[in-house]
Parts: C-alpha cells; sequence; structure tokens
C-alpha cells in the first residue's frame, strides 16, 4: 500500500457525549467489530480503562481516574480508524476541547432516555466551531426512551443543527424491535445478544413484504411505524453529504450499544460518510494531507506527575505525509531542527513505539520542555505554522493565595510553567502584576492537579479561593475603551497571560447585558493569539 492510500483509508474521529450515555461501551463495541477484542469489554473494560494510561500521574492513582485521554487505533473492512477518547466526568479539561482539534469528525452519543445533555452541548460548540461533521448515536433504545420527534426536534434546537435519520427506532425498552433503514426500506429486526458479546442475528425485512413486517414486529407496531415514515419523509431535512461534511447537518442512528444493536450499522454508514484526513490551514495556505511531506501539529501537553521522571509528552496530531521515526524534522516555533525522541502511539493499554505513522494518526513524543500547544513540526527544508489552538473559556474561578510568601520566585515560575503547558489559565487585573492571580479551570479537578503540582514539583504551597464566576468572554475589538466599558455589577475586567483583555461574569444575563449596553462590543467564548 502506498503512502497516499495509507492516508485515504485513515478515519479519525472523537466521541463526544455526556458522562453515562454510553461512550465506552459503543468504543468496545467498535473494537469487537474491529477484531481488536474478541469479547467486548476485555481491553477496554473500565476498570483495565482506568489502569492502563494511569503510570502518568500519581494523582490518578490516588483517585482511581483517567486524567489522560488516548487514542485507539483499529482496522476494519481496509479502513484505519483512529478513536479520540476524550475524558468525562469531572476530569473534564481544556484537554477534552483540545482533543477535538484533533479529529476529523465526531460521534455524538445521546441517552435516549434523557436527550441533549451538559457536557455534550459544550463539546458540540468546539465542533461546530470547527466546521466538522457530527454523527449522532441515539443510545440506549433497549430502555425506555423519550419520544424519538421529540429527540430530534431537541438536537436541532439546542444545537442549532439540522438532523437526518439515517434509520429510525422501532418501539423501545421492553418492546423495543429494532431499527427501519430508510435507504434500503428495511426493518432490522433486533435480537438479544446475551449483553453484546456475540453479534446479534438481525434479520433484514423489506418494509413493502407486508406479511414478513407483521410476523416480524406485530401489525400495530407495523402501522405505527409506516405512520411515522410518512412524518418524517415529509418533514425531516433531505439527506445531504455535503451538508454533512459541512458539520450542517448530522446523520442519526438509533441503537443500543450495550446489546449491541445497531452498531455495526451504525459504523459502517459513519465510514463511508466522513472524511479521510482534509488538508489543513496554515500560514502559507492549506496543507493538503496526500500531496505534501510529514507535518504535525502540536495539540495536547502531558506533564509526567512522577518527580523521578519529570518527563512530559507532546502529542502530535499528523496533518500530511508520513512520518519516519529515524527522519529529521524541524520544530517550527522552537527554529530547530531535531529528530523526534521516542515516539509512540499512545493506546489504553499500552504505549506501543511507532517507526512510521501517517496523516491522520496521533503520536506522543517525549518533550523536553520544548514544545507549546499549537507548535507545528514539519520536513527540515519547510517552515510553516498550522492554524492556532484557541484558549476555550474556563468555567470555574480561583483567587490563588501563596501561603509562604518568601517563595514568590518559585511560585510565579511554576504557576506560568503549569498555565503553558495548558492545563489552567491564569488572569490577572488589568493594572495588577502576579501579585494578584485569578486561576480559571475547564473542569475543577485542574484545580487539585494545580495543588499537586506547585507542592510537588516546585515545593510551593498554596490557598485557593473560590470566585463566583462562571462566564467569561474574550473582547474581539480591542480598539474599544476599557475604562468606559460599562458592565453589570458582578462583571470583572482582568486579563490574559498574552495582555489580551476579558470580562468574567456571574451569569449568562450579565453577558448579554453587558453586550446590550456597550454599542459595538463583541464578546468571544474561545480566545485566540
Ligand atoms: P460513558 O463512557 O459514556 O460514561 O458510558 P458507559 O459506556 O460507561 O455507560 C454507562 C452505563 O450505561 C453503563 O452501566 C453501561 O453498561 C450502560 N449502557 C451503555 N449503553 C447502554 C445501552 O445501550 N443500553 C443500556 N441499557 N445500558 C447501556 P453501568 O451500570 O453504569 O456500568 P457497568 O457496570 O455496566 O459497566
Amino acid at each position: 500500500m502506498d503512502d497516499a492510500q495509507e492516508i485515504r483509508r485513515r478515519r479519525t474521529f472523537a466521541i463526544i457525549s455526556h458522562p453515562d450515555a454510553g461512550k465506552t461501551t459503543l468504543t468496545e463495541k467498535f473494537l469487537l467489530y474491529g477484531g481488536a477484542i474478541n469479547l467486548a469489554g476485555s481491553v477496554k473494560g473500565k476498570a483495565t480503562a482506568r489502569h492502563a494510561v494511569s503510570d502518568w500521574m500519581e494523582i490518578e492513582k490516588e483517585r482511581g481516574i483517567s486524567v489522560t485521554s488516548s487514542v485507539l487505533q483499529f482496522a476494519y473492512r481496509g479502513y484505519c480508524i483512529n478513536i479520540l477518547d476524550t475524558p468525562g466526568h469531572q476530569d473534564f479539561s481544556e484537554d477534552t476541547y483540545r482533543t477535538l482539534m484533533a479529529a476529523d469528525s465526531a460521534v455524538m452519543v445521546i441517552d435516549a432516555s434523557k436527550g441533549v445533555e451538559a457536557q455534550t452541548r459544550k463539546l458540540f460548540k468546539v465542533c461546530v466551531m470547527r466546521k466538522i461533521p457530527i454523527f449522532t448515536f441515539i443510545n440506549k433504545l433497549d430502555r425506555d426512551a423519550r419520544d424519538t420527534f421529540e429527540l430530534l426536534d431537541e438536537i436541532e434546537k439546542e444545537l442549532g443543527i439540522a438532523t437526518c435519520p439515517v434509520n429510525w427506532p422501532i418501539g423501545c425498552g421492553k418492546a423495543f424491535q429494532g431499527v427501519y433503514d430508510r435507504e434500503k426500506k428495511c426493518i432490522l429486526t433486533y435480537e438479544d445478544t446475551q449483553k453484546g458479546t456475540k453479534e446479534g442475528e438481525s434479520r433484514e425485512i423489506p418494509i413493502k413484504e407486508e406479511g414478513q413486517a407483521v410476523s416480524a414486529i406485530g401489525r400495530e407496531p407495523l402501522s405505527l411505524l409506516q405512520e411515522e415514515i410518512a412524518l418524517l419523509d415529509g418533514a425531516s431535512a433531505p439527506f445531504d453529504l455535503e451538508e454533512v461534511r459541512k458539520g450542517e447537518l448530522t446523520p442519526v442512528f438509533f441503537g443500543s450499544a450495550l446489546t449491541n444493536f445497531g452498531v455495526e450499522i451504525f459504523l459502517q454508514y459513519f465510514l463511508e460518510m466522513a472524511t479521510p484526513p482534509l488538508p489543513r490551514k496554515a500560514d502559507v495556505g492549506l496543507i493538503d494531507p496526500v500531496e505534501r511531506e510529514f507535518s504535525a501539529f502540536v495539540f495536547k501537553i502531558q506533564a509526567n506527575m512522577n518527580r523521578a521522571h519529570r518527563d512530559r509528552v507532546a502529542f502530535m496530531r499528523i496533518c500530511s505525509g508520513r512520518f519516519d521515526a529515524g527522519a529529521e524534522v524541524r520544530h517550527v516555533q522552537g527554529n530547530k531542527v531535531m529528530r523526534l525522541s521516542q515516539p509512540q502511539q499512545i493506546m489504553a493499554s499500552e504505549r506501543k513505539v511507532v517507526e512510521e505513522a501517517y496523516a491522520g494518526d496521533i503520536i506522543g513524543v517525549f518533550d523536553p520542555g520544548i514544545f507549546s500547544i499549537g507548535d507545528t513540526v514539519c520536513m527540515p527544508k519547510e517552515q510553516f505554522s498550522y492554524e492556532g489552538i484557541p484558549t476555550f473559556a474556563p468555567e470555574h474561578f480561583a483567587r490563588v493565595q501563596q501561603i509562604d510568601t518568601m517563595k514568590r520566585k518559585a511560585f510565579v515560575k511554576g504557576i506560568t510553567q503549569i498555565a503553558q503547558e495548558g492545563a489552567i489559565q491564569i488572569f490577572q487585573e488589568l493594572s495588577a502584576g502576579m501579585e494578584e492571580i485569578i486561576v480559571g479551570v475547564v473542569g475543577v479537578l485542574q484545580f487539585e492537579v494545580l495543588k499537586y503540582r506547585l507542592e510537588n514539583e516546585y515545593n510551593v504551597e498554596i490557598r485557593l479561593e473560590n470566585l463566583p464566576y462562571e462566564h467569561i468572554r474574550w473582547i474581539e475589538n480591542k480598539e474599544i475603551d476599557l475604562d468606559a466599558l460599562t458592565g453589570t455589577s458582578d462583571m470583572k475586567k482582568v486579563k490574559d497571560m498574552k495582555g489580551n483583555p476579558l470580562l468574567l461574569f456571574v451569569n449568562a444575563w450579565s453577558v448579554g447585558m453587558t453586550v446590550d449596553r456597550n454599542q459595538g462590543l463583541i464578546l468571544s467564548e474561545f480566545g485566540r493569539d
């Protein structure tokens, strides 16, 4: 297989969902089809997943959760699939957002009994900003679910994306009978698969074969299905692959990850509809993944919490060409030609040294402290930079107080370095220096990580005083007169590390009010250089 074929068979995506919607279960089933595991659950069962990469950070071991995200790679029907794990639960952090910068598409898993939930909403915004295709899998149909039309309506209204059901559920909970495939005009019957440990023997029945359809699902469910299909055909957006690829229309699938129903159908449609790695924007124009030689950008830096080995790993998304472990590359921002040290693929269960990798793949390399998030690596003869990664809005804020003020220098060094790695963001009062620091984080666990790391790596103790702010906005039009800006009484004016002005608010209402009161003010949820 040549390099172009290797690149074109790659599909790199992230799964976004609210905790407990079924992301892990769905991933397990994908791996089952990919032959990466024999029995669902044997590799990425929750218990093993938890221990898989956790030697990275002591804090993970202490709390039994995985802060690190990983990449799973497997082959299926000639495709090479990279699934980027987005950490959920309270270990949700900026890294979760940044992972989406490395994906070419996203799979959104929604619990059919709950609909759109908070975390999905947040991650969805990043997908929209990037205009990447989003595929929806509505899960847990083997349990009681909300009305299907209502669920689709919610996705459209809450997320602002048109939906196009590729299949349609027949009943739910105990009465779940399968799905109707709109393209094939067939009923796919649901069989219990002993909790999904084996593939179900689903039957495919053309809906026009009424006799067969009635004996498969019953007369009443069939009439209801026919009614719903008629309604759907009249009401839903027509399927348009171009719109899917622009991120304006989401194909919707229904199933049950736990019992392994609808998963393979979903995977097959997804692989056909999703794109291979696409050209990416750089300061010299678009970089084609196939035509150009190796290039990559850093989207995540993982500091090792182990005091004995203060190494860091930089995660890179390869954007073009083939990566050869022995070859020299240029680190553009550091203006240095070098070999990437210890390149590895980070899998859930292991870290494997890689000799070669292709556009679409993710590699982790040893970082002696030279890489920053957003940096570009390319061939020595080239010199270009990929578009930067935005700063995502933190949602929790605290004032940092140093306990031993004698250690000022170590404190400033430590907190600045940790902020540079991208684990936290630091802000200051407009007129103040480093004496008054406000820390902002996307997930509250990052506060603990900060405290832990300052103590262990810099020998500095801090106290964190929680602040009530929940919303942060960057001021897009920097020419605006900050002193003249009038906001609500809860608003606070601060600046970030690069000196950009920002506003902090306690509630969303104040954000709207401030925009109303200041003509021409443009606020953004994402910070850019
Ligand atoms: P997450 O990664 O999105 O957080 O969700 P995860 O897959 O861990 O699933 C959360 C819970 O929902 C798990 O149950 C899982 O078994 C269940 N689940 C996932 N998909 C389905 C489905 O299609 N149908 C039904 N009925 N349940 C589903 P748990 O009891 O919390 O964990 P476990 O003990 O089963 O691991």
